[in-house]
């Protein structure tokens, strides 16, 4: 399966895309997770894009499509993949449809700007591993360090709400069109997040026709 995750700043697409790689054992390609990567590692690549993440912003469309194809020259993507959070603009997707990479689905996360805020502020993830919790909806069975690895619980740095409300308008000022843009392939399927994760991952299973 080769995927595309869609959807808002905090509608769960990482979240279940580690639900997703797990049962159909693919790896995840996050953009934003590698992009977080480089900025803790103080690369060239992060120190580039810090400034944009910080202010809600797009990183340059030839920065990202560049790390992108790089990784999904490697040996693992021939058998699947889940793409989360890219492509986020058009001009992202034309270039992922260049590579001739046949993507099978993409799905559209969608939930409400309302929910979005209130998920992001009770969001925090591992300082090491990076994977994500909800202080409500999903806590560490730890408190405040991670079950996976043990690292400390944080807030990233751009789920202050002012990001956040920049983050949701960038959203559906440049990535909510690559919908219409998938949606002529006919591989555009939809899902609701709902209030509970476990409901949200039945209805992500029903939209992919995994069920
Ligand atoms: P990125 O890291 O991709 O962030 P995002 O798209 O804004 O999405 P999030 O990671 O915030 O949310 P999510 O949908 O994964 O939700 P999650 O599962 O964590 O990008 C960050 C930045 O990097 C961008 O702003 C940009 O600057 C840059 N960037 C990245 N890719 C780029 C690209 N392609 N081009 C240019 N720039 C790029 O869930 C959120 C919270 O809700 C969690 O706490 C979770 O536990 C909880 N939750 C999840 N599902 C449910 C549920 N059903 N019920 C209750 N709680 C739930």
């Amino acid at each position: 399966m080769k995927l595309i995750l869609l959807g808002p700043p905090g509608a769960g697409k990482g979240t279940q895309a580690e639900i997703l790689s797990k049962r159909l054992g693919i790896d995840t390609i996050s953009t934003g997770v590698m992009l977080r990567t480089a900025i803790r590692e103080k690369t060239e690549l992060g120190k580039l894009a810090q400034s944009y993440m910080n202010e809600g912003k797009l990183v340059p469309d030839e920065v990202v499509v560049g790390i992108v194809k790089e990784r999904l020259q490697q040996e693992d993507c021939k058998k699947g993949f889940i793409l989360d959070g890219f492509p986020r603009t058009t001009a992202q997707a034309q270039a992922l449809t260049e590579t001739g990479i046949e993507i099978d689905k993409v799905l559209s996360l969608e939930v409400s700007d309302e929910t979005i805020i209130e998920r992001l502020s009770g969001r925090r993830e591992c300082k090491e591993c990076g994977t994500p919790y909800h202080v409500v909806y999903k806590p560490s069975s730890k408190g405040d360090v991670c079950d996976v690895c043990g690292g400390k619980l944080i807030q990233r740095a751009d789920d202050n709400e002012e990001t956040v409300r920049n983050r949701i308008k960038v959203y559906h000022d440049q990535t909510e069109p690559i919908k219409e843009y998938y949606q002529k392939t006919g591989k555009l399927v939809i899902a609701y997040g709902k209030e509970e994760l476990e409901e949200t991952t039945k209805e992500v299973a029903h939209a992919l026709g995994l069920e």
